[in-house]
């Protein structure tokens, strides 16, 4: 509800607005700010917190970890407001007009990821049980701040933040987006880039699909031909590329410090003909492949009958392995049209098998469930209801990731430049609107691990393109994964999701001006 008052003060900032060229002037009330995703609860008192020359993000105790999270606050809002936050540590609740972040919480209720922060107008306070709350904690201070601290020049503050308090923690513990780095290659800055976009949205997997027919993407010392030879194009017959292990790692680590998880994905037995380009031997008939740069699917498959094929699969999974700090690998399983489903059954239990012996779960697209899942083995449902409800049958959990309402890579409508639409049409709001737990009657909230959104790379090699198709729907997969679905609603999303107009574009971010969203004139142009 509006009060006279405000509606008082709101008239008085328009008018000083225009006549004074006052800055800065807004309501302030924290249940009012656009947040995405939508916190689980805000409750506003009214007043605001301002940010001055004067102010600095304190830390509790000498965490480096926790210095990290204080110094990645202070790099994002520094450039903009040039108020000269700094990072410093102490034991106790600094004096007023500061940020405090501790891990005081003890409050089960926030569990791993979630935060409190409390604004009065004397300090902000961010506590959690984890780092990682913390981290979520500060997402939302920036998206508190106006939209422009986003930008990297200086901007004209003031820097308000609407007081209250906001406690919030995910509905999901994977919420995800993958990046197909094989039909088309994006190189080590574009994915850092991505990794930033899904921390702001509060995202925590980046699930890097790294082989197909097209192109190999991660170098395997062992076997080195694979990025030699299978990594030098891709659709439509561009150069292609490859990670090296060492810029691999980089990645991780760049997306560990965000709290992202790197999920790696070797897809076997189909989906493999840049490995049977670069090596003779694991084709049934002893003759390397031509490398393939269309974009037709089904046709390849690894010789599941030949010892040698085991031995490159385990060199493969030993390596990556090595460099994966998270718990799964992804080892694909879809769409093997050329492998005949007797030789599909044992080879994917043997698959799981290897990667369980190299100390991580198995992640795999739903038709794995087909074959006998192993102890933690999570189906990724994107086609076939059936095979995800299997998977429950057989006591595995799903991941969910339907092409038909999260495949970020399906056309917005008819008109759209980039894209595919095999699936569905995914405008903005048939991509909000749905819920996890309640798509498939089977499969409830307990068998779900969370959300996932894959942008397959087909038709899109630039990072332009691909955020033409990212954005803005990649924002209601992350509320989705994080806030429940009782509290989510579109007519009262796409507000918040115009506002985040403005911020996407501070942020560079060449997004899909839906009709269906009540953008600001600026971004309707
Ligand atoms: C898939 O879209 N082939 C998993």
């Amino acid at each position: 509800m509006t009060s006279t008052k405000s509606k008082n003060f709101a008239l008085a900032c328009i008018v000083l607005t225009a006549v004074l060229s006052q800055p800065g002037c807004k309501p302030t009330d924290l249940s009012k700010e656009n947040l995405i995703p939508k916190p689980v609860s805000v409750t506003a008192t009214g007043s605001s917190f301002d940010l001055t020359d004067q102010t600095d993000i304190y830390v509790q105790g000498e965490s480096e970890e926790l210095l990290r999270i204080g110094q990645y606050l202070a790099d994002k809002l520094n450039p903009s407001t040039e108020l000269g936050l700094e990072v410093k540590t102490t034991t106790e609740a600094p004096a007023t007009g500061n940020i405090f972040l501790s891990l005081a919480a003890n409050d089960a209720e926030l569990g791993n990821e979630g935060y409190e922060l409390t604004i009065t107008d004397k300090s902000v306070n961010l506590v959690a049980n984890k780092p990682a709350g913390l981290f979520y904690g500060v997402q939302t201070i920036r998206q508190i701040l106006p939209a422009k601290v986003e930008m990297t020049t200086k901007q004209k503050g003031p820097w308000k933040l609407a007081t209250g308090t906001i406690r919030d923690t995910p509905a999901y513990g994977y919420r995800g987006s993958m990046l197909d780095v094989a039909r088309h290659f994006f190189g080590v800055d574009d994915v850092k880039n991505f990794i930033d976009q899904l921390a702001y949205y509060k995202m925590n997997v980046l699930h890097l699909h790294l082989s197909d027919d097209q192109g190999w993407r991660i170098e395997i010392k062992s076997w080195p031909n694979l990025t030699a030879h299978g990594g030098k194009t891709e659709v439509g017959g561009g150069e292609g590329g490859f990670y090296t292990q060492e810029q691999y790692t980089e990645l991780v680590k760049y997306a560990q410090d965000r709290f992202v998880t790197i999920i790696p994905e070797i897809d076997m037995p189909g989906h493999t003909n840049a490995a049977l380009a670069s090596y003779p031997e694991l084709n049934c008939d002893g003759k390397a492949t031509e490398l393939y740069t269309g974009i037709e699917v089904g046709f390849s498959t690894l010789c599941t009958n030949k010892e040698v094929t085991y031995q490159f699969i385990d060199d493969v999974i030993r390596e990556l392995a090595a460099l994966t700090p998270g718990e799964y690998l992804h080892i694909g399983g879809d769409e093997s049209h050329a492998t005949k489903i007797e030789d599909y059954i044992p080879f994917m239990n043997r698959v799981q098998d290897m990667v369980i012996a190299h100390g991580k779960k198995v992640l795999a697209w739903d038709e794995i469930a087909l074959a006998t899942l192993k102890p933690n083995t999570v189906v990724q449902y994107w086609a076939k209801a059936e095979n995800a409800i299997k998977g429950v049958a057989q006591g595995a959990k799903v991941l969910m990731a339907p092409a038909k309402s999260a495949y970020l890579d399906m056309q917005y409508d008819s008109t759209s430049t980039y894209g595919l639409h095999w699936a569905a049409y995914i405008e903005v709001d048939k991509g909000y609107n749905w819920d996890p737990a309640n798509l498939v009657p089977e499969i409830k909230k307990e068998n779900i691990i969370g959300i996932e959104a894959p942008l397959w790379s087909e038709t899109v090699g630039a990072r332009q393109e691909a955020e033409y198709l990212i954005f803005p729907r990649l924002l209601g997969y992350a509320e989705i994964g994080w806030t429940p679905s009782e509290l989510r609603n579109w007519d009262e999303y796409k507000v918040r999701l115009a506002s985040h107009g403005e911020r996407m574009r501070m942020m560079n971010i060449n997004f899909y001006p839906s009709k269906l969203v009540p953008w600001d004139g600026q971004t309707k142009k």
